[in-house]
């Protein structure tokens, strides 16, 4: 068990003024990185800025001996993700790692839901995750080492009522995700995927009391640190976490059932009688790429 540390790293966390993003942009310090602190001091629906949030979580870095600095441009346009990697390469001369944290909620069952507000969400979480992602990468395959965390949700993977822009938003961050595993796997970038639950503004009214006391922002901490550090070799993962509990999860396919071979017909009947085996998840596994899912396809057609 070696000591998980950042010297020499240079950490971007988005949206590092509040919440989550906070308490790992104070540990990062703590551990040796030198952190790039983003936020653009919205409110939760994404109104309003300020330099505020960014600035106290920096000087209280600096205030404990650490190196970071601040930016507060949107993770929502290309210009801010390619500002915000620009404050890390002028501050700190590199980009090791990038935690894609930033986000607001605009909650609405679908008949009520404006197109703004779909916008607005996407535009937050899955483009920003693009728009910071895209350069963040460029500069760490120039030095072959990176750490990619995206901050997914169980409302994606496993769904909310109300929240079908965000839940759209933090599911495709996994599709995003499970591309740039491929295209980067031999820089010796590795990138993963969090699905957390904590206390912070985004869950006050949500969470009950006894339990918001007990899912805080410090126990996801510890995993996103992991996921970051150079001894963690994994890629394309995603993780349950919260109040300690730690648990992977992932999107799976089961062995099923071959009723055809690529000439016969196969009818609705068919697949009818066949539904059980179908629908079973009995075997299932992980993919690593479309090709591995056609692979196995085409090893039963040449039976
Ligand atoms: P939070 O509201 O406390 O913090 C989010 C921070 O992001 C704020 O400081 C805000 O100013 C900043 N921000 C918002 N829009 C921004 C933009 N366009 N550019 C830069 N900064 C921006 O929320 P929390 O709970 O800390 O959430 C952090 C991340 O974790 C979010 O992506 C959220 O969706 C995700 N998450 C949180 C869960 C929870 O239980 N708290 C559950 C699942 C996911």
């Amino acid at each position: 068990m070696s000591e998980i540390r950042f010297d020499n790293r240079v950490a971007i966390v988005t949206g590092a003024g509040a919440g989550l993003g906070k308490s790992y942009a104070l540990e990062f310090a703590k551990r040796g990185a030198k952190v790039v602190v983003n936020d653009l001091g919205s409110a939760l629906d994404g109104s309003g800025s300020s330099h505020n949030a960014a600035d106290l979580v920096v000087d209280e870095i600096k205030k404990a001996g650490g190196q970071a600095a601040a930016n507060y441009d949107s993770v929502s346009t290309v210009q801010g993700g390619e500002n915000i990697v620009k404050t890390a390469l002028d501050a700190f001369g590199s980009a090791d790692i990038l935690v894609n944290n930033a986000g607001i909620v605009r909650d609405h069952s679908l008949p009520k839901l404006t197109e703004e507000e779909w916008d607005i969400v996407l535009a937050v979480h899955l483009k920003g995750a693009y728009n910071v992602t895209r350069p963040a990468l460029a500069a760490m395959k120039e030095k072959n080492y990176g750490r990619v965390i995206f901050t997914s949700s169980g409302v994606g993977l496993y769904g909310n009522f109300g929240q079908a822009n965000y839940a759209a938003a933090k599911m495709g961050m996994i599709g995003f995700m499970n591309t740039l595993v491929l295209e980067n796997a031999k820089y010796n970038i590795k990138l993963n995927a969090i699905a957390p639950n904590a206390a912070s503004r985004m869950t006050e009214k949500i969470l009950p009391p006894p339990l918001f006391e007990k899912l805080k922002p410090e126990h996801i901490a510890p995993i996103v640190m992991w996921l970051s550090s150079e001894q963690n070799e994994e890629t394309g993962m995603i993780f349950n976490c919260m109040g300690g509990w730690y648990s992977r999860t992932a999107v799976m396919c089961a062995k099923g059932v071959m009723i055809g071979d690529g000439l016969k017909t196969v009818t609705a009947e068919d697949i009818q009688a066949n539904w059980d085996a179908i629908r079973s998840l009995d075997d299932a596994k992980t993919i690593g790429s479309i090709q591995q899912s056609f692979g196995f396809v085409a090893s039963l057609l040449s039976k």
